[in-house]
């Protein structure tokens, strides 16, 4: 790593423990909880959080830019751009489900650079950068190699959203091929899993900029791929995408394909 690249990846990193503890020290006590207004709800912490990353980046590079899920953008003179989402899994913190995590991404002249996602209550950090590899707590991960009857989707459950339809006729195609389903209500946790090699596909619908950059590049990363439903790069496209093992990905691209 270059000595900038070295400092912004410092900087994510620091951002992320900050940001794990303000969400540590409030599990269980959130004291306000709003409604979007896709009908998503936010807390309080997600924007304590999202507030402490956005200062240490703003202090340590303010002619970056920066792209966040709960405030407006930030645009930069530099060719730096973070992507953040200070708590993916809103809605499990929200229940007390301990499977959320922050997730931290940076794009150089638009393209992925850095990935960093860190789990507090396990105390799991990944990072990746690109074409150097993806890790775990320091430890390189990678895909695994099952082939599709013995693979592990992890699905998007937001079967509530726009797009219900397309989300139900998707799911059906994919449990006549697939061995096992699990839906754990945070796209990092998806992400993650596929780069460490314990799940083999993950299929989402309607995430963001904010809920993917890090994850998607932490797959790549690992081994894998990832593409929207007509197969295109994941960072060129806004909508449902598919992450894999890259074992059956076009299989399930093509099955996919003509779901809009
Ligand atoms: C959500 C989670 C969820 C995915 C949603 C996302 P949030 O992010 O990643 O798994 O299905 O589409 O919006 O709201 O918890 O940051
Ligand atoms: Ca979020």
């Amino acid at each position: 790593m270059g000595k900038n690249n070295a400092e912004i990846f410092e900087l994510g990193r620091q951002a992320a423990f900050e940001a794990g503890q303000i969400l540590m020290e409030n599990f269980g006590r959130i004291s306000e909880v709003s409604k979007k207004e896709d009908g998503s709800l936010v807390t309080n912490v997600d924007v304590e959080a999202e507030e402490r990353i956005v200062s240490l980046i703003r202090d340590r590079f303010p002619d970056h830019g920066i792209l966040t899920e709960e405030r407006e953008e930030v645009r930069g003179d530099s060719e730096y751009r973070w992507i953040i989402d200070p708590i993916d899994g809103t809605h499990n913190y929200i229940h007390s489900l301990d499977v959320f995590g922050i997730s931290i991404g940076v794009a150089c002249s638009d393209k992925p650079f850095l990935g960093i996602i860190y789990f507090p209550c396990s105390k799991k950090f990944y990072h990746c950068e690109k074409n150097k590899g993806a890790y775990v707590n320091g430890e390189r991960i990678h895909v695994s190699n099952r082939g599709v009857k013995e693979a592990f989707l992890t699905h998007n459950s937001n079967f509530h959203i726009d797009g219900q339809e397309q989300m139900l006729e998707g799911f059906k195609r994919l449990v006549n091929l697939i061995f096992k389903v699990r839906m754990f209500g945070s796209c990092i946790v998806h992400f993650t899993h596929i780069a460490d090699g314990r799940v083999d596909l993950a299929v989402e619908y309607g995430i963001k900029l904010w809920d993917l950059y890090a994850g998607a590049l932490m797959v790549e990363e690992a081994g894998g791929k990832v593409t929207d439903f007509s197969g295109r790069p994941w960072h060129l496209s806004n909508g449902p995408y598919i992450a894999s093992n890259g074992v059956f990905h076009d299989e399930i691209q093509k099955l996919l394909s003509d779901i809009k």
